[in-house]
């Protein structure tokens, strides 16, 4: 098992929601955060140098799925949360030891 960790625009949340639930995804986790990537918010000249580091609103989304499902969804959530400007975001991936649901006691891929 993989979480996928994706952290995008706040307006394309609904378009990458729809793309993760069309290719089967079945649960993801939302929340409101800030961040800054290579340009640092952006960046402004003060009395001659380049200062600046300011957040700006992103969306995090994980999304917990089976690891033979992660090139799919690593596809979906970029496809659907490219603008082409600075900004898109970023996806980073990592292991999962285990999964229970709590109200089945199910585990692992089975929890998903
Ligand atoms: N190395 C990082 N570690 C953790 N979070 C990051 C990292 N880089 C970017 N982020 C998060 O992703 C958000 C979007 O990053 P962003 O897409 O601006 O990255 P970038 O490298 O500047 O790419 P671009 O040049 O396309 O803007 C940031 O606001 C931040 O929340
Ligand atoms: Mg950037």
């Amino acid at each position: 098992m993989k979480i996928v960790m994706a952290v995008i625009k706040p307006f394309k949340l609904e378009e990458v929601r729809d793309a993760l639930t069309s290719i089967g995804v079945h649960g993801l986790t939302v929340t409101e955060v800030k961040g800054y990537g290579r340009q640092k918010g952006h960046t402004e000249i003060y009395r001659g140098a380049e200062y600046a580091v300011s957040f700006l609103p992103k969306i995090k989304i994980e999304v917990a799925v089976p690891s033979d499902m992660v090139d799919k969804v690593i596809d979906a959530i970029s496809a659907a949360a490219r603008t082409g400007q600075i900004g898109d975001g970023k996806i980073f991936v990592s292991s999962i030891e285990k999964a229970v649901r709590i109200r089945t006691g199910e585990t692992d891929i089975d929890a998903l």
